[in-house]
């Protein structure tokens, strides 16, 4: 089938790539033309694991392009994905302005009956805007083809997108009628081989699935993160706390982990839109507005733990913070709203010195953090340590499980070890001679000051 991903970002590559390896002809079209040139050529704007050598293969079976010119490609489509962005306005709405281009765009060029089907995250009502838009342009043209719009959110995770394609929990199809719901079957039949996959429902419904989704795994992560303070006044230990919880089938392991809070480009827009949906229909969302609340307190954690540890000895001014992690999560370059950013924001600000590694989004944190003398780019874990007062572990990229501690420590000036991730076991972490400061639980001092305490 002839499909066009209008939008080739992290969803829209991710999706026609995986279209494409399945044997279907697709076409990816973005109004970047620098993407689009450098895709043309092989090069990968972003980073998802196995996504390069899936798209040098289709593009060289001729399956795969990549396209600013929309008269041409819409033109030979049948079915147009949307995979646009849709950031929030500072009111906090999802900002459609994107879609409705888009989506004007289409009915510019349409030059036959087409399935337009949204993989953007929108509101509830944007299928029905999308058509609002489409029809009176086709009517001015005097076209005699009509279109259908279907909502087919994405629930992809960037760090494991292609695999996530490919191996979906499940596709959410949001059409009202039989035929479309078909056409939707048979793009996606690739992917139902070993069972199927595909939960049909009305538009309104796909539309409102993928924000309560994100909205119920972002609540998870809150909820753990005001727990996690909780236990650091009350003496408890929140990740024995989550093995507790998750043992139950009915909560499970899965999101539980408390943590530096939750960033990225989905998330933090998407709980934002949801709370602006419902106000604008008079509705109150204590329990969304609330995740927002917790989230952006626990941004804070992180560097508030890291200036109480140097308040006796002259505070943040001029120390040097060492930071593992930049990413908003592991195996991505995605930078969106990152918890690094706002603790590098609150250290640069107290006069602190921050070292910085991530082994993927150097070059994405680079076009983003200022250019600033307190800041030193490193290339390495232990370049990260060299001369440090502190190691604040934010990210936890899976090369950071067993790091050389001791030649982390031998370089450091200082002993303390931040761990946004609680990656690591607090005693183990004071035997190796640090301080260990995790989240949830209580700060376990290296064993070699408290033989020095107990021999003094
Ligand atoms: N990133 C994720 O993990 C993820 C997961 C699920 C759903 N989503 C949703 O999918 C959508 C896309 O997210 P993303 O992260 O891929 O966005 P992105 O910012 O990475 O990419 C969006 C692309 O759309 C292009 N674009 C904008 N207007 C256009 C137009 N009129 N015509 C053609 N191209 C246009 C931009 O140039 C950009 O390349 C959003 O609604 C997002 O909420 C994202």
């Amino acid at each position: 089938m002839d499909l066009l991903i209008i939008g080739v970002g992290y969803v829209g590559l991710v999706t026609g790539t995986c279209f494409a390896e399945m044997g279907h002809h697709v076409t990816c079209l973005d109004i970047d033309p620098d993407k689009i040139y450098k895709l043309q050529r092989g090069e990968i704007p972003i980073y998802e694991q196995g996504l390069e050598e899936m798209v040098r293969r289709s593009a060289k079976a001729k399956r795969l392009h990549f396209t600013t010119n929309y008269a041409e490609a819409v033109a030979n489509a049948s079915v147009c994905f949307l995979a646009v962005d849709t950031p929030v306005t500072d009111e906090g709405h999802a900002d459609l302005r994107y879609i409705r281009n888009a989506a004007s765009s289409i009915a510019q060029h349409m030059t036959d009956y087409c399935i337009i089907v949204n993989k953007s995250t929108v509101p509830v009502g944007t299928a029905q805007e999308v058509a609002s838009i489409m029809q009176p342009i086709l009517d001015k043209r005097g076209a005699t083809f009509s279109f259908d719009v279907v909502s087919n959110p994405e629930f992809l995770k960037e760090g494991s997108a292609v695999q996530d394609f490919l191996k979906p929990d499940r596709v959410i199809i949001g059409t009202d009628k039989p035929d479309v719901a078909a056409v939707m079957k048979e793009i996606y039949s690739p992917f139902m081989l070993s069972h199927e996959r595909l939960i049909i429902m009305d538009i309104a419904s796909a539309e409102m699935t993928k924000y309560a989704a994100n909205a119920m795994l972002a609540t998870r992560i809150s909820f753990m993160n005001e727990l996690a303070g909780l236990c650091e006044l009350n003496g408890a230990d929140i990740n024995k706390v989550r093995k507790g919880i998750g043992a139950d089938k009915r909560i499970g392991y899965s999101f539980l982990y408390a943590g530096p809070g939750f960033g990225g480009s989905c998330f933090p827009k998407d709980i934002r839109a949801l709370h602006a949906q419902a106000a604008a229909l008079g509705y109150e969302t204590p329990i969304i507005q609330a995740i927002e609340v917790v989230n952006k307190r626990q941004k804070q954690v992180l560097g508030k733990k890291i200036a109480t540890y140097f308040e006796g000895s002259g505070g943040l001014k001029g120390k040097v913070i060492g930071i593992l992690g930049l990413a908003f999560k592991p195996d991505t370059d995605d930078m969106r709203e990152a918890p690094s950013l706002v603790l590098i924001d609150f250290l640069l600000r107290s006069g602190a010195r921050v070292q910085l590694f991530d082994p993927i989004a150097m070059s994405n944190a680079k076009k983003i953090l200022p250019v600033n003398p307190q800041i030193r780019w490193c290339e390495s874990e232990l370049e990260v340590a060299e001369e440090a007062d502190a190691i604040a572990l934010v990210t936890e990229w899976k090369q950071f499980r067993f790091l050389d501690f001791a030649a982390i420590l031998s370089t450091m000036q200082g002993k303390a070890f931040f761990d946004g991730r609680n990656q690591y076991v607090p005693h183990e972490m004071a035997k190796r001679g640090f301080d260990y400061i995790g989240i949830g639980q209580a700060i376990v001092y290296a064993e070699e000051s408290i033989a020095q305490i107990v021999a003094e």
